[in-house]
C-alpha cells in the first residue's frame, strides 16, 4: 500500500483543439497513453493516487465525462483536488460530485481523506503571477499592483478552505498531514506564505503541489525540505507522467 501524486494530466479527450494549441512540446504527445503504462506497471489496487488539479481542459461535467472514465480506470483509489482550469467543479457542490461519482473518484474541498494514519488535506490555493515588469537584463522591477490586489482575495478564500480540511481531520484525531495544493506553496518572488505558514502551524509532513509545468517554470518555488516539510513538485511533464510516492 502507498500514496502517491502527479497533477496536471490536462485531459482533452472531447476537447481536443485547445490542448493542441497550449501543450506543443514532445512530453505532452500521447501523454495519456504514456501515463496510463505508467500507471499500469506502478499502481495497485490497494494505492492511493491523489490527482493534483487540472485534470481536464473540458468547460463542463458533460465535456469531461470521457476524461473522468480515463481516470476511474486507472489502478487503486483516486483522490482529485481542484486545478485553476478545472471550470467543471462547483466550489460550492463539491458534495455532488462525490456523490455523483461515489466508489470511483473522491474530490477533495473543505473535506480530508485518511492514508493509514495521515490525513490527506487540500485545496486550489493561489498564488500571484503578474504581470511583472522587468528591465531589460530580465530582472523583475515592479508588477501589476490592482492584479496583485485581487490575489490576496483569492489567496484569504483558498487558506479558509484549507483550514477547513486540516480543522476536519483535526477534529476526528489526526495529528499527521500531508497537505496539497495545486499553486505551488510561494511565487517566484516568495520566501514563504500563508500557506507554508499553514503547513507549518499544523506540522504537515510534506507540501505536494503541482501548476509549474513547462521547463521554465519547474523552479518557481519550494523544492526539498524546508522548516522540517518536505516539499514536492509534481506536474506531470515534469515527472515525465510517472506517479511520485509521497507515503509507503
Ligand atoms: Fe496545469
Ligand atoms: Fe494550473
Amino acid at each position: 500500500m502507498s500514496l502517491y501524486a502527479i497533477g496536471d494530466l490536462h485531459l482533452h479527450f472531447q476537447s481536443p483543439l485547445k490542448a493542441k494549441a497550449q501543450m506543443k512540446e514532445q512530453v505532452w504527445k500521447n501523454h495519456e497513453e504514456k501515463f496510463k503504462k505508467t500507471c499500469a506497471a506502478l499502481l495497485r489496487e490497494d494505492d492511493t493516487l491523489v490527482l493534483v488539479g487540472d485534470h481536464s481542459w473540458g468547460r463542463s461535467l458533460a465535456e469531461c465525462e470521457e476524461d473522468f472514465l480515463y481516470i476511474a480506470e486507472l489502478p487503486g483509489r483516486k483522490i482529485l483536488i481542484r486545478g485553476n482550469h478545472d471550470m467543471f467543479w462547483d466550489v460550492n457542490k463539491t458534495a455532488r460530485l462525490n456523490e455523483l461519482f461515489a466508489g470511483k473518484l473522491a474530490f477533495m474541498q473543505n473535506n480530508y481523506y485518511a492514508y493509514r494514519d495521515y490525513a490527506l488535506v487540500g485545496t486550489k490555493g493561489h498564488t500571484f503571477e503578474g504581470p511583472f515588469y522587468l528591465d531589460r537584463r530580465g530582472r523583475i522591477i515592479g508588477w501589476d499592483e490592482k492584479a496583485e490586489e485581487h490575489a490576496k482575495k483569492l489567496v484569504e478564500r483558498e487558506l479558509e478552505r484549507l483550514r477547513c480540511s486540516f480543522e476536519a481531520a483535526r477534529a476526528d484525531g489526526y495529528r499527521k498531514y500531508v497537505m496539497f495544493l495545486h499553486y505551488p506553496p510561494t511565487n517566484i518572488l516568495e520566501e514563504d506564505s500563508a500557506f507554508t505558514r499553514m503547513a507549518e502551524e499544523y506540522g504537515a509532513a510534506q507540501v505536494i503541489y503541482a501548476h509549474c509545468h513547462g521547463e521554465t517554470r519547474f523552479h518557481d518555488s519550494i523544492e526539498g525540505e524546508k522548516n522540517g516539510i518536505m516539499y514536492r513538485l509534481v506536474s506531470g511533464d515534469y515527472l515525465q507522467w510517472l506517479p511520485l510516492k509521497i507515503l509507503d
